[in-house]
């Protein structure tokens, strides 16, 4: 485990881009693994500047997105399909056909899962996991439990998630109650992952994810199984670190 803190959040967010861009230069049709939530937006808009000053061409890569909630309308403000589009996919030339995002209106949502999984297999596993955490150690969707699902499955959302989450809601009865998320499995699949965390909230979570016991009561600790894991932490986040 690779874990780098940063002072500045511009920093942080150019490092996390810069990563992101060496896999893309490296890797001949790189698939990588996309986040939502607050933490990547900055990682995000360091894309784009990156994309537009003729850095890096996106026409090759293709994404796939953790999670999506459950019956949030696609073109909803707060669905992840509208957070991709507004934060990266519409800035940039990666070509619709390879993006791809779990389908929280599928009429069969455990077909959607298991579609979302071939895709994956398809496309030969992630070559790099972009994740965030939340603050009871969920990646992805995937919350604390007595066991963790392997690969893309509905999930209902822990309170703890859909509090942290209503700051983007009108009421704490508008976010979502289920959501599609990637499975544990197929995130420890990825070849090389990059967690990253922001703020002194997070601090409490980021000493038990990183340096706590491995247990799916902390689904972030299982990433300490992983051959290839960079942190990136701003100041506050690793405050509690050892
Ligand atoms: P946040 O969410 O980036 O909005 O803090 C992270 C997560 O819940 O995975």
């Amino acid at each position: 485990m690779n874990i780098i803190t940063f002072d500045s959040d511009d920093k942080l967010n150019e490092a996390a881009a810069n990563i992101i861009i060496g896999q893309i230069q490296t890797t001949p049709r790189a698939v990588l693994g996309l986040a939502t939530g607050g933490t990547p937006v900055g990682i995000y808009k360091q894309l784009v500047n990156d994309y537009r000053r003729g850095m890096i061409s996106f026409n090759n890569v293709t994404t796939f997105n953790l999670d999506e909630y459950v019956g949030l309308p696609i073109d909803h403000p707060e669905s992840y399909h509208s957070y991709m589009n507004s934060h990266l996919f519409e800035h940039i030339d990666l070509p619709s056909s390879q993006c791809h995002i779990p389908d929280g209106n599928a009429t069969d949502p455990e077909d959607e899962c298991r579609r979302y999984d071939q895709l994956i297999e398809l496309s030969g596993q992630i070559d790099l996991q972009l994740l965030g955490l939340g603050h009871n150690g969920h990646i992805g969707f995937n919350e604390p439990a007595h066991a963790l699902i392997r690969g893309t499955h509905v999930v209902d959302l822990a309170d703890e998630t859909r509090e942290a989450n209503a700051r983007y809601f009108t009421t704490i009865n508008e976010v979502p109650a289920q959501a599609l998320t990637m499975g544990v499995g197929t995130i420890l699949k990825a070849k090389k992952i990059l967690l990253v965390v922001k703020g002194a909230d997070k601090a409490d979570i980021v000493q038990r994810a990183l340096q706590g016991p491995i247990t799916t009561d902390c689904p972030a600790s299982l990433l300490q199984t992983h051959p290839n894991l960079i942190v990136l932490l701003d100041k506050t986040a690793a405050g509690k670190l050892s």
